[in-house]
């Protein structure tokens, strides 16, 4: 059956575009319901051209944060969504709303969970001198980046990095584990429904059908 997907940005949307890239291929058994930003967002233009629904649910548009988050869950409730992406949304989310989509909740954080947890990640990685950093998908729960990890993959700082250099190799990386666990979803090798994640976790870095190669970013 197919995985259906609802994919939050809130700005350029480069991993969701890795995600939308991964789900259009033929053979992988995903389809993008809807990406939905919170403000105008680069990243819908981009969604937009490649024919995925987009829309716009303007926080500003709403008196609180209640009513905001309840236009979204409506949305994607009315979609039948196997899962929701979380790709660079910047606003945190209610405790409501997460156990709304409990276990169907996903996020891409740039650190290697529990290190740096929040924003800032590679300046942070930096000031702490830390000889490894790199990006970890993991579930949502209530507690900010703290849901069980699926997957992480590590890059070295080097002694020329800054923030913006570390960044990008980062970035390279989170376009393919956040495709790689889509995959996972979408092939039945993962199923994380009953929050049993311990028992599947051993299936990621294993054969994930048409692995995703990195994408160049921007296009
Ligand atoms: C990524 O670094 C992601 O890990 C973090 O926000 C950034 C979003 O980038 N949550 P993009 O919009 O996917 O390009």
């Amino acid at each position: 059956m197919t995985y259906r997907l609802a994919i939050m940005i809130s700005g350029r949307g480069s991993n969701m575009i890795a995600l939308a890239d991964y789900a259009l291929q033929e053979d992988v058994d995903a389809d993008i319901a809807v990406v939905i930003a919170d403000k105008p967002a680069a990243g819908l233009d981009v969604a937009k051209a490649r024919g995925i629904p987009v829309q716009l649910i303007d926080r500003q548009d709403y008196a609180t944060r209640q009513d905001h988050e309840a236009a979204i869950m409506n949305l994607i409730d009315s979609l039948d969504v196997d899962g929701v992406f979380l790709a660079g949304y910047m606003r945190v989310l209610s405790a409501e709303f997460c156990q709304h989509f409990n276990h169907r909740l996903f996020n891409i954080h740039p650190s290697l969970l529990p290190r740096h947890k929040g924003l800032d990640t590679h300046q942070r990685a930096l000031d702490s001198g830390d000889k490894t950093h790199g990006c970890s998908v993991h579930l949502v729960t209530a507690e900010l980046d703290d849901g069980p990890v699926l997957i992480q993959r590590e890059v070295e700082v080097l002694d020329a990095d800054d923030a913006d250099r570390l960044a990008a190799r980062v970035l390279t990386q989170e376009h393919i584990i956040y495709p790689m666990v889509l995959g996972a979803l979408a092939s039945g090798l993962l199923n994380v429904s009953n929050g049993d994640i311990e028992m599947n976790i051993g299936v990621l870095p294993g054969v994930i059908p048409n692995a995703p190669a990195p994408i160049n970013w921007p296009h």
